[in-house]
């Protein structure tokens, strides 16, 4: 059986597009949306820094070891590793792993991109997030304005708080305590703590209004509104469980429809279409933004390296994106480089891969930013950036509805071209292994991960029993099904995946004909270079994220 379906195996029309569909499944929701909030969090430049090191030291040889495994073995994600050693079954386990984390990450990004194809639709007419006039009333609104423009020394803070019968506290701890009690009588719903600070409140509106002007305030407080509606409003699109499972489902339909017409009548001739649109629209959008007035401090806070900001936890968070960013350590590119001709070399088409990947994040990022810095808004740029903030920035401005709505047919593009590799492992596995027709191997295995993503659509109050079960803890935090999943695996998963794939490859290969193999497909220049980083650089790097995450180095 094995060897049959070796023999008929598509392969992909041409070089360019299977670089668009490496391309694709590497651009997605981890370009658009997470890697410029987590480079926003880090400070900008210095992080852009290190994230290109892990990508050249790291990514990019694992890619080339991935694409290798499968072009070389012309097998599944599991089936490569019997091929490079019959001899011992145990290695099949690593692809095993990597099928499973395909499993695991589909079920709850689709749900994500489920997401965009809503906001798509709400983005067409943006009404409901247009406010025209601020409600100087609504106690959100007098809590964001004193937020924002209280200044108060800590010295006037200590006070406060004494007169509001915080007693006073000495030694290390002070500091601590009193932003502990300056935040309970700022948040607390308790009456006594409500009247206590509705003078104060009072006093900073007052105090910003006359400081900006009538005008100024009245803008600042529109946009504060907005922000608050925006955030209301996807709290209120998680928590409609029905709509959650239905932009699922649709989602996962979509990314079946694809996979199953192949690998060149189906995967191929997607991403031919899906990404020079995204392309175009995204440089579109980055033309627009940069003609705005925060363009040029946009610029400047990505390119000027503050390495200040950098901490321990930004590293790890570097080269965790990488792996999730190049869609690595779990098989992808395993899979789509079986599908390669012989004569296509590897080593170009993961270079370009992953130029392009990098190059899309930073365009990601200069859409962003320039609205973030022109808006000059408080709003962290969390994971609220692309549902929350963006929507409130941009409803009611000049042509922000036509912006949107782009920018979500954007992601939700990205999404599907990354959707499509992630089943497309599966769906392989499946065929190769155990020698499933496609057909079935697509219906059945979409079906199953739409059934495990469920509980991911309903957890942020869509049905009360999943929202309030926990899978996991990381430190205090109780996750829920979707972020258990995710951690699992962006924090775990990939990072062993990756790790085991390159010592693998770096170290297990017996045979002296396949390391032939390999080092002619890498040509006699860029092999030694490949080997060393494959051999040492990209493990030791792996395993420090591993070590540093198991608490065995600080
Ligand atoms: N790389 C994609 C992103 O950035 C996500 C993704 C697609 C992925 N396929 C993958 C991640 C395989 C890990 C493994 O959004």
């Amino acid at each position: 059986m094995d060897n049959n379906s070796t023999k008929g195996r598509d392969h992909w029309g041409s070089k360019l597009g299977f670089i668009l569909a490496a391309a694709g499944s590497a651009v997605g929701l981890g370009n658009i949306w997470k890697f410029p909030y987590i480079t926003y969090e880090n400070g900008g430049g210095a992080f852009v820094l290190l994230y290109l090191v892990c990508i050249l030291c790291v990514g990019f040889p694992i890619m080339v070891a991935e694409f290798l495994l499968g072009k070389i073995s012309e097998k599944d994600a599991v089936g490569c590793f019997g091929i490079f050693r019959p001899d011992n079954k145990i290695f099949k386990f690593i692809g095993i792993i990597g099928v499973f984390t395909g499993f695991i990450i589909l079920s709850y990004y689709s749900v994500v991109a489920g997401w965009t194809l809503e906001y798509t639709l709400k983005s067409l007419t943006c009404s409901e997030f247009i406010v025209d006039k601020p409600d100087y009333s609504s106690p959100e609104l007098r809590k964001a304005i004193f937020k924002k423009y209280g200044t108060f020394t800590p010295a006037e803070k200590s006070e406060i708080l004494l007169k509001a019968g915080f007693t006073a506290e000495a030694g290390k701890q002070a500091e601590q305590n009193s932003e502990a009690n300056w935040k309970t009588l700022f948040e607390s719903n308790d009456e006594n703590y409500v009247s206590l600070r509705a003078p104060l409140i009072d006093q900073v509106v007052e105090k910003a209004r006359a400081e900006l002007g009538e005008q100024k305030f009245e803008e600042s407080a529109i946009m504060m509104t907005k922000q608050h509606k925006a955030s209301k409003i996807f709290g209120e699109h998680l928590g409609k469980g029905g709509s959650m499972l239905f932009w699922h489902a649709i989602f996962m339909i979509f990314t079946a429809v694809i996979v199953y017409g192949g690998i060149s009548g189906g995967i191929e001739k997607a991403s031919r279409i899906l990404m020079p649109i995204l392309f175009l629209l995204l440089g579109g959008l980055m033309i627009h933004s940069l003609t705005l007035s925060g363009g040029i401090d946009a610029f400047k806070f990505l390119i000027n390296p503050d390495f200040a900001k950098l901490n321990k936890h930004s590293i790890l968070e570097a080269l965790g994106h990488a792996f999730f960013t190049l869609s690595l350590g779990m098989g992808a590119m395993i899979t789509y480089g079986s599908y390669l001709s012989k004569k296509d070399k590897v080593t170009s088409s993961a270079m370009t891969v992953s130029i392009l990947d990098t190059l899309i994040a930073l365009m990601a990022c200069m859409v962003l930013y320039p609205i973030l810095f022109t808006y000059n808004t408080e709003v962290s740029a969390g994971a609220g950036l692309l549902f929350i903030t963006l929507p409130a920035l941009l409803a009611g401005s000049s042509g922000g509805s036509i912006i949107l709505t782009v920018f979500f047919i954007l992601v939700a593009f990205a999404a599907l071209s990354s959707t499509i590799s992630l089943l497309e492992v599966v769906v392989t596995y499946t065929n190769d292994e155990f020698g499933w027709k496609r057909k079935t191997s697509t219906i059945v295995n979409s079906v199953v991960i739409f059934l495990v993503g469920v509980p991911s659509a309903l957890c942020f109050g869509g049905n009360k029993f999943f929202t309030e079960l926990t899978l996991l803890s990381k430190g205090d935090a109780k996750l829920n099904w979707f972020d258990s999943f995710d951690y699992l695996a962006s924090n775990w998963l990939l990072p062993v995946g990756g790790l085991l794939i390159a010592l693998f490859i770096g170290w297990m290969i017996k045979d002296q004909e396949k390391h032939e193999l390999i080092k002619e497909e890498l040509g006699s220049s860029f092999y030694p270079f490949w080997n060393f980083l494959i051999k040492y650089v990209s493990p030791v790097c792996v395993a420090i994220i591993i070590a540093n995450k198991i608490g065995l180095i600080e």
